[in-house]
């Protein structure tokens, strides 16, 4: 019988065998095939982020999470010096930083995971980049066609030590389906772990970075996803990071093996950081990648839209050029998201900047769910060249309390101001917001635009009431009449 962690069964056996030792922070505590411990220390809960992992992490509801030191920004240039006071593995850590090559905007494109999970192969992942022209997908902008895990065999070739693609899936190995992707007029992604093993339990690259980067350059990888499964004691965080900067932490050294690894090859690698959200990623991500993920996985449900948005907006200054917080990949085609669940779940991504890559069977979208995903005006947001940071929340009526995830949203684009209203109630609302507390506006007369349907709704003076269906976003333009 597969042995799915339960947090709740981790709880109560967690009670039962109080004398047994706890997992360590960061551990591994179940998932299928575990055999290990499933207690965490105190103050740490074992958390169920997929069916193959659940790992021990801090309790925030306890109040007891470590406090996030100085927020950095995107760094300026591709490398940062060491500190000579640091002491152990941290003081010979790479410290160099992303190819800037690449990853200047928040990634578009696809990914097998949510769409297949294990169950993936040649076929399936050349239809998604076919499917990217017949859909208008790559004309929209989409450009990644990605492997998630599962993709290898569950040994390395025991001559060379190379991760070996599993033949059965994948007959032409990764290098025949990169070069057709290639050939298609797509970039190519891949995945693999920064523990001994992924999180389904195939090779991890830990210990193995510069043999694994030269192999996924060898295969033409312009992308690598990088999950956080498997670490192994001796690499978990212990407590507060040498120097209180997490970029020196066990689990950011992790990381920065793979991105010097990656450099040596002379190939730039979009570098994306699947850590779940894990040692403060938000204030050193940007010197070791491109993006990194806020949480564990993403689910077809409002709640987790809401709960990804509501962490999200605490971060909002890690967010540039060639620094995204990743909300996890997109779940609309999947589970039982209303489309305005699914206007929503896009125009977040859109407006802080995350990585969209779209995660169902393509050839089952719906014209409306094409159009939310294709929309003109929402990616132009999400892709602006000269503007990289993200709408943030704003108050729109004097004295208005903001709720939690906060439903009014201003941000820039190089064509001006925007304004999200998201409507979390479950009734369609009106909302109202005043131009002089749109920052960026002030008092006056303003054309508002529906950047959804690309029609003008009108000339307003003082603010502006529309009503929003339940769950439903408005996106809409500002401009001077
Ligand atoms: C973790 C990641 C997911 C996915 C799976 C694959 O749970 O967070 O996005 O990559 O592993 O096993």
């Amino acid at each position: 019988m597969a042995v799915y962690a339960l947090p709740l069964f981790a709880y109560v056996l967690g009670g039962l065998l109080a004398s047994v030792a706890a997992q360590s922070e960061y551990g591994q505590c179940g998932g299928i095939g575990w055999t290990g411990g499933i207690t965490c220390p105190t103050g740490w809960v074992c958390t169920d982020l997929n069916p193959y992992y659940s790992q021990c992490l801090q309790d925030t509801s306890s109040g007891t999470t470590t406090a996030a030191p100085t927020s950095t920004s995107a760094p300026s240039s591709t490398s940062t010096s060491a500190t000579s006071t640091l002491t152990g593995i941290a003081a010979s850590a790479p410290t160099i930083g992303p190819s800037h090559d690449v990853g200047k905007l928040p990634a578009l494109g696809w990914n097998s995971w949510n769409a297949y999970g294990c169950n993936i192969n040649e076929t399936k992942v050349l239809n998604a980049a076919n499917q990217f022209i017949s859909l208008g997908l790559a004309d929209a902008g989409y450009e990644y066609i990605n492997i998630d895990d599962c993709w290898p065999l569950t040994t390395r070739d025991a001559s060379t030590g190379r991760i070996v693609p599993d033949p059965s899936k994948f007959p032409n190995g990764i290098s025949g389906v990169a070069e057709k992707v290639h050939a298609l007029g797509f970039k190519f992604g891949i995945y693999s772990d920064a523990g001994t093993a992924t999180c389904a339990g195939f090779p991890g690259s830990l210990g193995n970075e510069e043999l694994d980067a030269a192999t996924f350059a060898e295969w033409g990888v312009d992308y690598l996803k990088y999950d956080n499964c498997n670490v192994p004691g001796n690499w978990s965080d212990a407590g507060n990071p040498p120097g209180g900067d997490w970029y020196n932490s066990n689990s950011a050294i992790r990381y920065r093996q793979m991105t010097a690894a990656m450099n040596e090859t002379g190939r730039p690698f979009h570098f994306s950081l699947c850590i779940w959200g894990n040692a403060n990623v938000w204030d050193w991500g940007a010197r070791v990648g491109h993006s990194w993920r806020m949480s564990g996985d993403s689910s077809a449900s409002w709640s987790y839209i809401t709960s990804i948005i509501t962490t999200n907006v605490q971060h909002l200054d890690s967010i540039d050029f060639y620094s995204h917080n990743d909300m996890d990949m997109m779940e609309i085609g999947n589970g039982a998201l209303t489309i305005q669940e699914q206007r929503t779940h896009f125009a977040a991504w859109v407006f802080l900047k995350s990585p969209i890559l779209l995660g169902t069977d393509l050839s089952l979208l719906n014209s409306t769910q094409l159009d939310i995903i294709t929309n003109p005006e929402l990616l132009a947001f999400h892709q602006d060249a000269t503007i990289g940071t993200p709408a943030a929340p704003f108050t729109p009526t004097a004295g208005a309390t903001t709720p939690s995830p906060p439903e009014f949203y201003a941000g820039t684009s190089s064509k001006g101001t925007h304004v999200f209203v998201i409507n979390t109630n479950s009734t369609a609302l009106t909302k109202t917001f005043d131009f002089a507390n749109v920052p960026g506006l002030g008092s006056g007369s303003f054309v508002v635009h529906d950047m959804w349907t690309g029609k003008d709704l009108g000339t307003f003076t003082t603010s502006y009431s529309t009503t929003v269906d339940t769950h439903d976003t408005a996106a809409l333009f500002i401009k001077p009449a």
